[in-house]
């Protein structure tokens, strides 16, 4: 056979097997017929590496022919490669395609519950004038939570809160106190500390739950005075709720403080007006404290003569009702989301 009638052979052998790759050929696939025909060890490159040992006149006929069919075998190739990869890239995006106008996934942001947000802006208030955080345990035994704050056994003031025991001697702390006495049997004055925390007590009602959250103050150093316990929560309560806030201070007793007063503000509803939350006594009660007392600093090995100090409790839950105009104490604890929810943006 001739080499021009081989080489149209080749050509029509091409053309067939590349034909029958069908519409959608694999990239794969026409790599083989790439390589049958046009590799190094193909017929055509044969025939056309051979034609220098051809006849004169046989070489220029050979080798146009042979570079044409190798041109037109490639170009062919190359279209269908085009294709195939144009077909691959579009089902690639048709199978990631995304649809931009599907509403999307809303992701429920959390918040923080209204009595944490009331004690974060407590503390805060309160670390700006100086004051450092300290925590006790809930469970406390019953020195630290009656004995060491002079309240002996069998004293009735112990009926004030009444207690959850956990055992003879351990008790589920009916308040912060306990942390005062702590907080002084490790330090020397001066002690100015602040102490947030759960306490429980044996009470439930609209105003009362057996958990609740109190924090607890205490400044101890020579010379402290009761103008000073007067100045710094007068202080607070304006900045927690409002400049025009006025404090009173109740003569009240609590054993281990002398004097003890109970601090009632003018009432955030009504501006003293008269309103049903202070029953039209145009006052709030708020909070206890009162100037420590000499057993209290016995019992913790300060000296009475030299330093003096004061103290308060604080219920959170009180003053996030009142901050938030919450009417009833429960809904602070049955974490009911349509309740919490509207504290989300504070
Ligand atoms: N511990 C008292 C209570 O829970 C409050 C208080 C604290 C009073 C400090 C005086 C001084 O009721």
């Amino acid at each position: 056979m001739s080499h021009l009638s081989k080489i149209e052979e080749i050509r029509t052998k091409a053309f067939s097997e590349i034909e029958s790759l069908g519409s959608y050929p694999e990239l794969q696939e026409i790599e083989v017929i790439r390589v049958r025909y046009l590799g190094r060890k193909s017929e055509l490159t044969e025939i056309l590496r051979s034609i220098p040992s051809l006849p004169q006149d046989e070489r220029a006929p050979v080798g146009k022919m042979g570079n044409l069919v190798r041109k037109q075998i490639e170009d062919h190739l190359n279209a269908i490669i085009e294709k195939a990869k144009k077909l691959e890239q579009d089902q690639k995006l048709h199978q990631e395609k995304i649809d931009i106008t599907v509403p999307g996934k809303r992701i429920e942001e959390g918040g923080l519950h209204p009595t944490t947000l009331t004690a974060q802006r407590m503390i805060e208030i309160f670390t700006k004038m100086g004051f450092d955080i300290e925590y006790g345990p809930e469970v406390e035994t019953d020195y630290y939570n009656f004995e060491a704050l002079n309240v002996p056994k069998h004293h009735p003031s112990r009926d004030m809160q009444d207690t959850f025991y956990m055992s003879d001697d351990t008790v589920l702390r009916t308040h912060t106190s306990p942390v005062q006495i702590r907080t002084m049997e490790k330090m020397k004055p001066p002690v100015r500390i602040l102490s947030p925390g759960f306490v429980y007590r044996h009470d439930q009602d609209i105003s009362h739950s057996p958990m609740f959250f109190q924090i607890e103050g205490l400044y101890v150093d020579k010379n402290v005075s009761c103008a000073q316990l007067k100045g710094v929560l007068t202080e607070f309560f304006k900045n927690f709720f409002s400049e025009e806030t006025r404090l009173r201070f109740r003569p009240s007793f609590f054993p281990f403080t002398e004097p003890s007063a109970e601090v009632d503000i003018s009432c955030v509803v009504c501006k003293q007006k008269g309103c049903r939350l202070c029953k039209n006594t145009g006052w709030l009660e708020v909070l206890g404290c009162g100037m420590v007392h000499r057993n209290v600093f016995k019992a913790v090995g300060y000296d009475p003569k030299k330093y003096t100090g004061f103290a308060f409790g604080v219920g959170i839950e009180r003053l996030a009702m009142l901050k938030y105009g919450i009417s009833d104490m429960r809904l602070l604890f049955e974490n009911d989301l349509r309740f919490l929810k509207q504290f989300r943006t504070l």
